[in-house]
């Protein structure tokens, strides 16, 4: 078992919650934290390496991303930059690309997204189906996304496909019947749209129960475009996290606080929709739990980028910089119920991102620099 020594880190964010350990070290062994402290203690180890004086933070914990796409809708983000509003409806245009490719194509579409994620500090990343609402196709979609992790969520409730608009019900019979048998095997959660122009709570409810059924831990969609019922229901059945919470009513936030279910807030869609964004720093002060997530998908945010939505949270949003990289680890990590990536204490996986800075803060300080020197994984 090899050890490796890192050494002269000028800053190292340890616990994301506390303040970081100057003029650090750390040993990784068998792919975990083996040791961390003062450069001055350091242990031997096998081999070892001088960072230099750079800040090293935890990999990001993206918990909400729609990987598995094809095509690309620049038109509809340059006519929304003119005034159209987002609507649910646009997913159809990815539904039929994504439908036309073959897993070849699909395949290579994920993998260039999650380099590209992994290139900018993200090592856990969490995949949706959603872009194919068949049998074949949401199945297909999960088995390509479980190639690259294990945190793939069966999004059949996306949005209504064409050939059932004139039959929601039958869908949501598919979404919890025969769609949901053959996506169960390569998902680890289910989730829904609910939103006016997708699923409404009791279409909500019953596929989430229904995912339940098979196995499936539920999360959401919710309060996106509007207030609605989507939060409340979230926290009533306990899930571990409701994603997007741009609108939130005082008792949304009461319900959040008092369930723990984490409130993922994703401000690259308020970036890419020009929808208000959410007073992330009212929710802390709140007792509610968050994380921030990219939501990169074609539609409504196509970015890959969780330093970009960190600077957004820290300046949109009301977080400090230590709050928006915690909720970009440890609260993405929460928001997956992982207790062993999010952070580095002994013992947790050893997922550094080395910055090309003397500081975390530098992540939103210098918004749309590429600071990540390093991946270590
Ligand atoms: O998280 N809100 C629903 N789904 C995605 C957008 C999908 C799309 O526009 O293609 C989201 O924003
Ligand atoms: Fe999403």
């Amino acid at each position: 078992m090899t050890s490796a020594l890192l050494t002269n880190i000028g800053e190292l964010l340890v616990d994301p919650d506390l303040p970081p350990l100057l003029d650090a070290a750390v040993v990784v062994e068998s792919g975990r934290v083996a040791w961390v402290g003062p450069r001055s203690d350091a242990p031997p180890a096998d081999i070892g390496r001088d960072l230099g004086g750079r800040a090293v933070i935890p990999g990001f914990v993206d918990s909400h991303s729609h990987l598995v796409f094809a095509g690309e809708r620049s038109a509809e983000f340059a006519a929304r930059m003119a005034g159209q509003p987002y609507a649910a409806g646009g997913i159809r245009t990815t539904v039929a690309a994504t439908r036309a490719a073959t897993d070849e194509q699909l395949t290579a579409h994920v993998a260039r997204h999650v380099g590209e994620m992994h290139r900018q500090g993200t090592t856990t990343v969490e995949i949706k189906s959603g872009y194919g609402l068949t049998v074949v196709d949401e199945a297909r979609s999960l088995a390509i996304a479980r190639e690259f992790t294990d945190q793939t969520t069966y999004l059949g409730a996306h949005v209504v496909p064409l050939e059932y608009a004139d039959d929601p019900a039958a869908y949501v019979e598919l979404v919890t019947g025969p769609m949901l048998t053959a996506a169960a095997p390569h998902a680890t959660w289910i989730d829904v749209f609910c939103e006016q122009g997708a699923f409404d709570a009791d279409q909500a409810r019953t596929i989430l129960l229904a995912g339940a059924a098979a196995g499936l831990r539920g999360r959401l969609h919710a309060n996106q475009l509007t207030y609605g019922p989507g939060v409340q229901l979230a926290c009533e059945l306990g899930l571990v996290a409701v994603d997007h919470c741009t609108y939130l009513s005082d008792h949304d936030v009461e319900a959040l606080a008092d369930s723990g279910t984490v409130a993922t807030l994703l401000p690259g869609v308020e970036f890419s929709t020009r929808q208000p964004y959410p007073d992330a720093a009212a929710l802390l002060r709140a007792g509610v739990r968050i994380a921030i997530a990219s939501d990169c998908n074609p539609g409504s945010c196509y970015t890959s980028s969780m330093p970009l939505c960190i600077a957004l949270a820290v300046r949109e949003m009301g977080l400090t910089p230590q709050q928006a990289v915690r909720a970009a680890t440890r609260g993405g990590a929460d928001a997956l119920g992982l207790t062993d990536v999010g952070h580095l204490d002994v013992g947790a996986r050893a997922h550094l991102v080395v910055l090309d800075a003397p500081s975390y803060v530098h992540l939103a300080y210098r918004p749309g620099v590429p600071l990540v020197a390093d991946v270590l994984t």
